[in-house]
């Protein structure tokens, strides 16, 4: 039997933000949502989150978990204090509890079904997770014998010779609950930040052991905001790296993000200082960036997109979009077209070997098949009160500087002239167009003079 602990109640006074510490993201999740992931994985009978300072905050930030009670901790008095709260909730209860810090986000599933394994398998009344820390500063320290675990020290109560100690504890223990319950309430606050330590649990029990894994990132703790950044770091560098792995090439990936929900196909080049979100997924062969950010966004085979934004759209193949486009929600650009410099596109459907090339804000709009859209050219798609549609037909082509005021409908090969104001609707094969008619005033320098 399992049931899942997550501290989360502390303030986070180091992050010096209002913003309540695990509700801070790594690559758009928030740090206890990575923990719930992870855990959900174990399948828990129960997930009990510890929550305190901004308690409404936090709770709202989690939607739909199952098997999850919120316990309050009103004043947050530390780690121990807060299960001492717990355990009045779960007196009877007879199995193990996992218990795992809110600020620990990179902890795996696979790390913590080892930990419960070696627990256990050795009948142990606790099992922490511990690592050696090149600079453990900040960590509190584990002194053991013969794997038995005497006192783990917190950083600030350590003297000169403890401080040395590298071995850190990692903030993740699994307790076997009935031996924890028993001694629970003896642990007090004497200490230097008179609060009531989890850690001061450990030497009060008789088998208390720990699983050293290597210092892989996964039990860095983040207390401030290098510590986030660092955890940052260490996310997208397995992200990027499984990518390459899998046939992606990154020419300069410290320069670039991905978030974990990002598919990228093979042979896929990934150019400096590009950044996918949320999720995307580029099929092969693509060729994105320098200096691009694409959001929720599927973009197919043989794309190139070069400095360029997108939000929310698809992208079909053989698609050339940028420099400097910007595609916004809802958009679907068929394949072999091309939208080129300073193009804005919102809900809009283009259809193939559509050529939208330079200075254009396209909104709220169909465009047929093989249609030039000629520079400059705007749909006027709001009246000042509701959004209104362009249609435009197969084969036309827009005249530079059109403006073409929505609702409006173009059959197939319209052509209007540049610098037209387009406010009537135009057959098949019509030449539209709606401009002053050019006057030559012969002479006209001299007669001014
Ligand atoms: C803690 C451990 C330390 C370990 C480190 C690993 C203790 C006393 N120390 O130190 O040995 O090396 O984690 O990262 O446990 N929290 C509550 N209620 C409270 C106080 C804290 O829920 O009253 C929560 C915090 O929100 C946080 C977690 O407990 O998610 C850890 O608290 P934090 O203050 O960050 O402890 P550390 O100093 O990092
Ligand atoms: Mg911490």
């Amino acid at each position: 039997m399992l049931a899942v602990a997550i501290l989360a109640a502390g303030k986070g006074t180091r992050m010096v933000s209002s913003l309540p510490k695990v509700l801070h993201k790594l690559s758009n999740k928030t740090l206890l949502e990575r923990v719930l992931i992870t855990c959900n994985k174990l399948n828990p009978q129960e997930i009990y989150v510890i929550v305190g300072h901004k308690s409404k905050e936090v709770k709202s930030s989690i939607k739909g978990n199952k098997n999850l009670e919120f316990i309050i901790q009103e004043p947050q008095r530390g780690t121990g204090h807060a299960i001492q709260i717990l355990s009045k909730h779960i007196n009877k209860y007879d199995g193990n509890l996992l218990v795992l810090n809110g600020d620990v986000p990179l902890i795996k599933t696979e790390t913590l079904k080892k930990l419960i394994k070696f627990h256990e398998s050795e009948n142990a009344d606790v099992s922490i997770l511990a690592t050696k820390k090149k600079d453990p500063f900040g960590y509190g320290r584990v002194f053991a014998k013969d794997n038995l675990i005497e006192r783990i020290i917190e950083e600030k109560d350590c003297d000169t010779n403890q401080r040395l100690n590298t071995l850190t504890n990692g903030g993740i223990y699994c307790f076997k609950w009935k031996s924890l319950s028993k001694v629970i309430d003896n642990i007090k606050s004497n200490n230097q930040q008179n609060e009531v330590y989890l850690t001061d649990t450990i030497s009060l029990m008789n088998k208390s052991i720990y699983l050293e894994i290597e210092d892989n990132g996964e039990l860095q703790g983040i207390n401030n905001r290098i510590h986030l950044a660092k955890c940052e770091e260490i996310l997208q560098q397995s992200i990027k790296e499984k990518h390459m792995h899998n046939g992606v090439t990154f020419i300069n990936p410290t320069s670039c993000t991905i978030s974990e929900d990002s598919k990228i196909g093979v042979d896929v080049i990934i150019e400096a200082n590009t950044h996918l979100r949320g999720n995307c997924k580029i099929d092969d062969n693509c060729k994105i960036g320098p200096n691009t950010f694409i959001q929720d966004t599927k973009v197919n085979k043989n794309c190139e997109i070069i400095n360029s934004t997108i939000f929310n759209s698809e992208i079909m193949e053989k698609v050339n979009i940028g420099p400097y486009s910007h595609i916004r929600p809802n958009c679907k650009i068929s394949s072999s077209s091309k939208i080129g410099n300073f193009v804005e596109i919102k809900n809009s459907q283009i259809n193939q070997e559509v050529k939208i090339n330079h200075l254009s804000y396209i909104g709220d709009s169909k465009i047929g098949k093989s249609t030039n859209i000629g520079a400059g050219t705007i749909t006027a798609n709001f009246d000042g009160i509701s959004k209104h549609k362009t249609i435009i037909g197969n084969n036309s082509s827009i005249g530079a500087n059109t403006v073409l005021i929505a609702p409006i409908k173009l059959g197939e090969s319209v052509t209007t002239g540049a610098g037209s104001v387009i406010t009537k609707d135009s057959q098949k094969n019509t030449l539209a167009i709606a401009r002053s008619k050019q006057i030559n005033i012969k002479n006209w320098v001299k007669r001014k003079k």
